[in-house]
């Protein structure tokens, strides 16, 4: 029967108590992590968020009462135990921190008793992760993931702590509010005061921030909630944590000045991870052409080599094809991979088609010299020379081309170097390579919509040496944009905003807006700009995603206590859930019963 803590005060955490403590009377509360019963004496493993300690039940110490409940003590019983902290009697348990010691327990109680829990609490679970998300207050309790959490906590103290010191300012911004232009779909949330009206959960606090700004606050930060309705990957969730900011009076190099030195304490104080300043810088542009990625991974080499100069005239149709369309033909050396067998390149042709490829041609370099090729044969002796030069290519190497628009071969090759990086362990776990991506493009042309959008969000200012190209050729502008890249994942990014009404009325013009249109959805900031805006910029990290990258994580779901899965439902809670008729008719709301 579960009894009371009544008269009892924890003194310390499992691990808390140190050799420091021996011959002191500790109190200790946890849960039971397993037991051993050695015939006189019974042996417990207390677990609480910081770690394992040792307790002994010796009859003459606890009593007989006492010794019998620790003989029916389970897995996952919570107690309270009271006893002497005594140096260990037998080996030494290296592996635990409160390894040389264990507490002789004087007193026992059972706080509450477990259920067989439905997996093993313990780190590294094997058990599958469906399982444990149904479960997930259990799986909370596994010390990987308790650790992931505390560190969450850790990184946020930190931040901050920081953010505080530069004068930043930490301000609220609404959750129930209008659509914020991120680019992802809106969660919607049904007014009953107003039928037929909804709110937008934000994806981002953007357009509150750059108000802030214009009313004076100067430097605003927030650790904020966002959301997102787009399709769920290892580093996405539908609603996640944005370490938030926005400065007035600034240009991209404060920006990054202050969120270089942000990452170098952030890093060091949670991770011990030093960081050298300055962090490299990229533009968009070479990004693309080096790594096909606006966020390369530059922890190793392979990079994309543009070959369309040499192969511009050869008898390849694929090739001169592509050239012909304005494309371009580039390719990579996975060095060492030229024995790879006919079916495992097909496997790469077939994988480079899931990046929209056409096909893949390859060239392999034998060990004696000589080549095999899916291509060599519509080209001069001479081409192959220089193409292997070029490619640096050096026996047993395998030679990888994509031939198409731009976009196609940057997707295709930099998705096909990522897997090789991973297959070839050329990513070193403890490597930790920052790079700001600067110079994004202002617009992206979207097939789909068949007009520009912007890249960033509306509001990012173009740079002054590429305004003129405006109308001309509106995909050559370049925008003060920038992204914080870790080990190829996009750990943050920010933007200076446009202050001058002139060049937000074109921007909202080239993104195919009517005035009406812009006033309609963003009228309150248009309309804010009037009355004396600073010049002001801001970026946005990925909590999650940062401290998913400090501990090594390989899902973003490790780091969030209770984060959604693939079909952005939560299999503990069961949401989304169908309501109550009586609450869709408050909200003047009825649901078509779609066909299963
Ligand atoms: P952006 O859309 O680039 O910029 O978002 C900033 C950072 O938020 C993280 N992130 C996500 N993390 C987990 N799950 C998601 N679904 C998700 N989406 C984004 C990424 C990303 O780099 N308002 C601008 C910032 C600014 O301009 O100041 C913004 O939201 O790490
Ligand atoms: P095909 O002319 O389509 O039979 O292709 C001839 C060879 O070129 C095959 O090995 C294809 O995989 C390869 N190939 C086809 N399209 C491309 C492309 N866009 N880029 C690179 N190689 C290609």
């Amino acid at each position: 029967m579960a009894e009371s803590m009544k008269g009892l005060h924890r003194t310390h955490r499992c691990t808390e108590v140190s050799n420091q403590n021996i011959g002191e009377t500790v109190t200790v509360m946890g849960w039971v992590q397993k037991r051993r019963n050695l015939g006189s004496l019974i042996f417990i493993d207390l677990r609480d968020r910081s770690g394992l300690l040792q307790i002994v039940f010796d009859e003459p110490k606890v009593g007989s009462e006492g010794f019998a409940k620790a003989e029916n003590l389970r897995s996952e019983f919570v107690i309270a135990v009271t006893g002497t902290v005594k140096k260990r009697a037998a080996a030494v348990n290296e592996n635990l921190k409160t390894g040389d010691i264990e507490v002789i327990a004087s007193d026992l109680r059972i706080l509450s008793e477990s259920e067989t829990p439905p997996f093993p609490i313990e780190e590294n679970s094997l058990t599958k992760e469906d399982l444990r998300l149904r479960y997930r207050y259990l799986d909370l309790r596994r010390p990987d993931i308790q650790r992931n959490l505390m560190m969450k906590s850790k990184v946020s103290m930190l931040l901050r702590k920081f953010m505080e010191q530069e004068g930043f300012l930490e301000i609220e911004t609404p959750i129930l509010t209008k659509s914020t232009p991120e680019g992802a779909r809106d969660y919607l949330v049904p007014s009953r005061v107003h039928p037929g009206n909804f709110y937008a959960l934000p994806q981002s606090p953007q357009l509150f921030k750059q108000l802030l700004m214009c009313s004076g606050y100067d430097r605003y930060f927030q650790i904020a909630r966002c959301f997102r309705d787009e399709d769920l990957r290892a580093d996405r969730q539908p609603e996640f944590t944005q370490a938030d900011m926005e400065l007035s009076f600034v240009d991209v190099d404060d920006v990054i000045d202050v969120n270089e030195r942000l990452l170098q304490y952030v890093f060091k104080e949670a991770a011990n991870v030093e960081i050298s300043l300055p962090i490299q810088r990229m533009t968009w542009q070479e990004a693309m052409n080096r790594y096909g990625s606006d966020k390369p991974d530059t922890r190793f080499g392979m990079e994309l080599v543009n070959v369309s100069e040499i192969v511009k005239d050869c008898g390849f149709g694929v090739f001169t094809g592509a050239l012909e369309q304005g494309g371009s033909v580039r390719g990579i050396n996975a060095k060492g991979q030229g024995s790879m067998p006919r079916k495992k390149i097909d496997k790469l042709v077939d994988f480079a088609r899931d990046y929209g490829a056409k096909g893949l041609a390859y060239f392999i370099v034998n060990e004696d010299g000589s080549y095999k090729s899916s291509f060599a044969k519509f080209m001069t002796e001479e081409e192959l020379k220089h193409l292997v030069e070029k490619m640096e290519a050096q026996p047993g190497d395998l030679l990888l081309f994509a031939a198409d628009k731009n976009k196609v071969v940057w997707d295709v090759l930099g998705a096909l170097r990522l897997k090789f990086g991973q297959e070839m362990g050329l990513m070193d776990k403890n490597q930790y390579n920052f790079l700001w991506v600067t110079e994004f493009p202002l617009l992206e042309w979207s097939e789909e919509e068949n007009r520009f959008m912007a890249m960033h969000h509306p509001f990012t200012m173009p740079m002054e040496e590429d305004w003129d190209k405006i109308d001309s050729d509106p995909g050559a502008v370049r925008a003060k944009a920038y992204d914080i890249v870790l080990n190829g994942t996009e750990l943050g990014g920010g933007s200076v905003r446009i202050h001058q009404d002139h060049i937000q009325e074109k921007m909202l013009e080239v993104l195919g807006f009517t005035k009406e249109q812009a006033y309609e959805q963003f009228g309150f900031l248009l309309n804010a700009f009037k009355y004396g805006v600073p010049p002001h910029a801001g970026l946005a990290y990925g909590l999650d995603r940062m401290v998913m990258l400090m501990m090594q994580c390989d899902s973003i779901r490790d780091v969030i206590a209770f984060p959604k899965v693939k079909d952005a439902s939560c299999l503990m809670t069961d949401a989304p859930n169908v309501v109550d008729v009586k609450q869709l008719e408050e909200l003047s709301l009825s649901v078509e019963q779609l066909e299963e």
